[in-house]
């Protein structure tokens, strides 16, 4: 810990704990002491953590090759584009990267070259990451301003607003892209009825439909994507966090509507490497052997349930879908979870009156119920509203 505070950037809001190694949605600090992990490092181990299949797949190919420039073929490679493309109908091309922030960067600039317009349309409350084009779509303040000017043409919507969206999409608008459930920004599921139209809206007037699904994504809210509950393809669908089980990648799912990608136009050094590549082929086959979507929807379920009758005046609303839970506090949410942090329980925040929920889509029952006892008994502490 005296190293870290001594030599980090400063970028990060340290806690103090040594954590040592995980297991499923467990984690284990340097004493051997366990705490139930319902952040799984922002959203990316739906796995759970040290997935004995993910590890494997992982060792063999670190043995085999680890780096290949995406200009050369490769297996392993092949393999994963296979699966990526037959995901979702409708999106038969691939992009790799390392991160959601590239996913988000690299929407923007396929958008550009597609439609040769600049506009790009968000949602406010919208997270698409932190690099200049993919922080021009955010929407908080606190992440933007220190950086402006961001990147022109860039705008806000209300989220969920059929006509603001109707209003803004016009003959400059390159993309619409949109988180199907928000996270960072509180947990806001889209309604259907709005995706439907955002679709609608893009098409008619020759724009791209960008999907942010780098949260939600993986089986996180029940189905694959989020997208798939409303039925919507998208032209363009950003994917990241789980999608190798916890090694960094990115992908970018395109379709056929994306147009004038040619050598220069972007790329990546570590994108599409095999060891990433390999992995994330292990991690979507264990997230179908093991129905990882139909567990995120059951236990979603259950959790929101055992969620509602904790019935405590401090809770304002539950809300999400399957594994992507926010529970919206009439007060701000930080000494709650310092709380639960203290009673072994991790857990995020979303805005500063969202406890957002997310745990590995392994999670037991017994850990569910665990969770919301630790959740109740915080909620009946009393602390100093500021
Ligand atoms: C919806 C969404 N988009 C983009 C990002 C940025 O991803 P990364 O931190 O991998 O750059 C995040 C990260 O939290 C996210 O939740």
């Amino acid at each position: 810990m005296e190293i870290e505070n001594k030599h980090t950037s400063g970028l990060y809001n340290k806690q103090p704990i040594v954590f040592a190694r995980g297991q499923g949605a467990t984690l284990f600090d340097i004493d051997g002491v366990e705490y139930l992990d319902c952040a799984a490092g922002n959203g990316v181990a739906n796995l759970g953590h040290a997935h004995p299949k993910v590890a494997a797949a992982m060792a063999e190919q670190a043995s085999t090759l680890i780096t290949l420039f995406e200009s050369f073929y490769n297996e392993k490679r092949a393999q994963l584009m296979l699966k990526m493309t037959s995901l979702v109908p409708g999106l038969d091309r691939v992009f790799f990267c390392n991160s959601g922030t590239e996913a988000v960067e690299a929407a923007v600039k396929f958008s550009r070259i597609t439609t040769g317009r600049t506009g790009v349309i968000a949602a406010m409350r919208a997270f698409h990451g932190r690099t200049m084009g993919a922080l021009s779509a955010t929407y908080n303040k606190k992440y933007r301003e220190p950086f402006e000017p961001l990147v022109p043409g860039f705008s806000h919507v209300p989220f969920n607003d059929i006509a603001a969206l109707e209003a803004a999409v016009n003959d400059q608008t390159a993309a619409v892209i949109l988180e199907p459930i928000q996270g960072e920004g509180g947990v806001y599921p889209a309604d259907d009825a709005y995706l439907q139209a955002a679709r609608r809206i893009c098409t008619e007037r020759g724009a791209l439909l960008v999907m942010d699904e780098i949260q939600s994504g993986f089986g996180r809210t029940g189905k694959l994507f989020a997208i798939l509950h409303s039925g919507v393809t998208p032209d363009i669908l950003c994917c990241a966090k789980a999608i190798a089980g916890g090694l960094p990648m990115g992908a970018v799912l395109m379709a056929p509507s994306i147009k004038n990608l040619v050598p220069g136009v972007h790329g990546s050094t570590f994108g599409g490497n095999p060891l990433s590549c390999a992995t994330a082929l292990a991690a979507l086959q264990v997230i179908e052997e093991e129905d990882l979507p139909g567990q995120a929807a059951k236990k979603g379920e259950y959790l929101k349930e055992k969620l509602q009758e904790i019935n405590s005046p401090l809770i304002r609303e539950v809300r999400g879908k399957g594994l992507m839970i926010g529970i919206e506090l009439r007060q701000k949410v930080a000494p709650y979870i310092k709380a639960l942090q203290e009673r072994k329980v991790l857990v995020l925040n979303a805005g500063l009156t969202t406890i957002r929920l997310l745990p590995p889509l392994v999670i037991t029952y017994e850990q569910i119920d665990h969770l919301v006892e630790k959740i109740g008994e915080v909620l009946a502490l009393e602390f100093k509203t500021e």
